[in-house]
């Protein structure tokens, strides 16, 4: 009898989710309803907003509760529908979890996957939300202009090093920002960025940045919050634009951060700060999807991948990817060969 291998939460973590914060359990391959569809998962993705997802706090989706399977962004292909929409056959992106099997319905699918002869772990990378939320992040918040400088932390990373690339294509000058020197050279080797800063190489950010971005910084993608950020706070041009995208310097949010206030920098600057989702964008991923993988097939985006073979290496994922340890987007691809079941 085939089964439905699943992450499921079995502690909620105060900081960043650790190992032994899930299980793995066999469940049953669901029993599809009207208007659902069978999701077999083909790859997983561990993402450092999962961390958010679970935690005991205010946060943008309901928090998951012990017990639950993991919320988690998969590509699969559906093996069975009862839904007009959705065809047997057909590849699909979205919230199918950190399981072998999902029953899914039009709220859980963000993409479907039209034929490119493009790696299909991508859509869960540079082709999902991390080169969707580089892309809106970066065009349709930061607003950034030909000649613009643009600093971005965590660059090396899968949503950093998207952001870079998009802002060269658009002619900006670019700036990364990235924990290590082989993260540096990915930056300036991989990722074309024109100049890149090791935050962890016990230098004067304050100085690097000055030096680096003599006439200031118009346009900051900002994924970590903290030390870095306010380092480039007091390092803006006029009219800056600073895009809140991730935190991912926050050992926890309990007790809540403290730090510098960033208000007079963004009134002398005449500046603005704004946070946002990549999936407030969700109506228009397919045009982010288009455009991506044309520049892909160009050469002008480049990617890194760190695949994994099944997800019992889901676990201990996120403590992975808040170390900085990966060395590329992090996927789990499952064996799919299971026989189909409920055919
Ligand atoms: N707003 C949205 O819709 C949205 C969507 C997707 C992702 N995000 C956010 O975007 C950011 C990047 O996501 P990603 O998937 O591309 O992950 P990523 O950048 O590949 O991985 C996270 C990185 O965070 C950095 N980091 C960890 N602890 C840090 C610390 N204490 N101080 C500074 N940097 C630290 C590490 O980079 P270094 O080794 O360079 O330090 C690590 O590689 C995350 O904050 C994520 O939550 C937001």
């Amino acid at each position: 009898m085939a089964s439905n291998r699943q992450v499921w939460l079995k502690s909620r973590p105060n900081g960043i989710p650790q190992a032994e914060n899930f299980g793995i359990r066999d469940g049953d391959i669901p029993l599809i309803a009207e208007g659902e569809f069978l999701v077999q998962n083909h790859y997983l993705s561990s993402d450092p907003a999962a961390r958010g997802w679970i935690a005991d706090a205010t946060t943008y989706w309901p928090r998951i509760e012990i017990g639950d399977t993991m919320r988690a962004f998969a590509v699969g292909e559906i093996i069975e529908s009862r839904n007009p929409r959705y065809s047997t056959g057909e590849k699909v992106m979205g919230l199918f979890g950190w399981q072998e099997y999902a029953a899914a319905t039009d709220k859980h699918v963000n993409l479907k996957i039209a034929p490119r002869d493009l790696p299909l772990s991508l859509y869960l990378g540079v082709l999902g939300l991390n080169g969707f939320t580089a892309y809106f992040g970066l065009l349709d918040v930061g607003l950034p202009k030909a000649g613009d400088t643009v600093v971005v932390s965590t660059a090396a990373g899968a949503v950093g090093s998207c952001v870079g690339q998009i802002a060269k294509i658009k002619g900006c000058r670019t700036l990364g920002i990235a924990g290590g020197a082989e993260k540096v050279r990915q930056c300036l080797d991989e990722f074309g960025f024109d100049a890149a800063i090791d935050y962890k190489a016990g230098i004067d950010l304050d100085e690097a940045l000055r030096s680096a971005c003599p006439e200031g910084v118009n346009v900051y993608f900002d994924n970590t919050s903290g030390s870095i950020s306010d380092a480039v706070l007091r390092n803006l041009a006029l009219g800056a634009r600073i895009v809140i995208c991730g935190t991912a310097s926050y050992p926890s949010w309990s007790p809540w951060n403290m730090g510098p206030r960033p208000e007079r920098h963004l009134l002398v600057k005449r500046s603005r700060m704004q946070g946002f989702l990549a999936t407030d964008f969700l109506d228009r991923f397919p045009e982010a999807e288009v455009q991506i993988s044309q520049w892909i097939k160009e050469g002008r985006i480049n990617y890194r991948e760190e695949i994994h073979e099944g997800l019992e290496h889901a676990p201990g994922s996120l403590q992975r990817l808040y170390k900085g340890e990966n060395t590329g987007k992090f996927v789990m691809r499952l064996p799919v060969a299971k026989t189909r079941v409920n055919a």
